[in-house]
């Protein structure tokens, strides 16, 4: 069982617009209606979904009246009992990660699981070293403001950092990643997988 995403990335690393609209729908060919690039392969062997809540609560009004996931079992990250009106597959996960990993095992499940984002729930699964593929589909598109799929710091060059930088510690604390595999979608977007070293 792996725990692998599949996000849709601007060229500029974002997830979503400024408004919180997921970067899919800014895809040049979305055509509102077919699943997202390479998403009906991504799915092919996938068990179970877990997301975060804001995800969840976003998209329940959409998902409501046409369930994209079927009985697989869905796990809302959460600290909090979730509102009503999802299908019964649909259940909190108050323990963070490694309890939500550990209760879908527990189920049974052997095929793998999908971690659908966003962002922050994807950071507690890093923190955590549960995340075993970081899937991400970057869109040809720039979105300029929105939600990252990382968060970053930005800096502008400053010639006295450089001049007294060793340029180690910063090294020794970044984490590499294998890339697996990449591929084109749709003649338009890139598909890359990359394992955690
Ligand atoms: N482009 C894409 O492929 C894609 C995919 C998915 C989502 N998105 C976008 O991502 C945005 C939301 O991302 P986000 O990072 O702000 O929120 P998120 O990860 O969806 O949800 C964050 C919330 O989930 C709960 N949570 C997350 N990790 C947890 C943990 N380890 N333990 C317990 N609770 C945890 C917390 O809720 P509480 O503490 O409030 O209970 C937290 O505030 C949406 O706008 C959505 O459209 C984009």
């Amino acid at each position: 069982m792996q725990i692998k995403t599949h996000m849709g990335v601007s060229i500029d690393g974002l997830v979503t617009s400024a408004d919180g609209l997921a970067a899919w729908e800014w895809d040049p060919g979305y055509d509102g209606k077919s699943p997202p690039p390479g998403y009906s392969d991504f799915m092919e062997n996938v068990g179970a979904v877990v997301m975060g809540r804001t995800t969840f609560e976003q998209g329940l009004p959409e998902w409501k009246d046409a369930w994209p996931w079927g009985e697989r079992p869905i796990r809302v990250l959460t600290h909090r009992p979730l509102p009503e009106g999802a299908p019964a597959t649909v259940k909190a996960s108050l323990g963070g990660p490694k309890a939500v990993v550990d209760e879908l095992k527990k189920t049974g499940i052997t095929n793998d699981v999908q971690l659908l984002g966003g962002p922050k729930a994807i950071q507690s699964f890093i923190d955590a070293d549960l995340l075993d593929r970081l899937g991400i589909v970057v869109l040809p598109v720039l979105l300029e403001s929105g939600i990252p799929l990382f968060p970053v710091k930005a800096t502008a060059f400053s010639r006295e950092v450089w001049d007294k930088s060793s340029h180690k510690p910063a090294r020794e604390t970044v984490r590499t990643m294998r890339l697996e595999s990449q591929k084109q979608l749709e003649g338009r977007a890139v598909h890359m997988v990359y394992a955690f070293t």
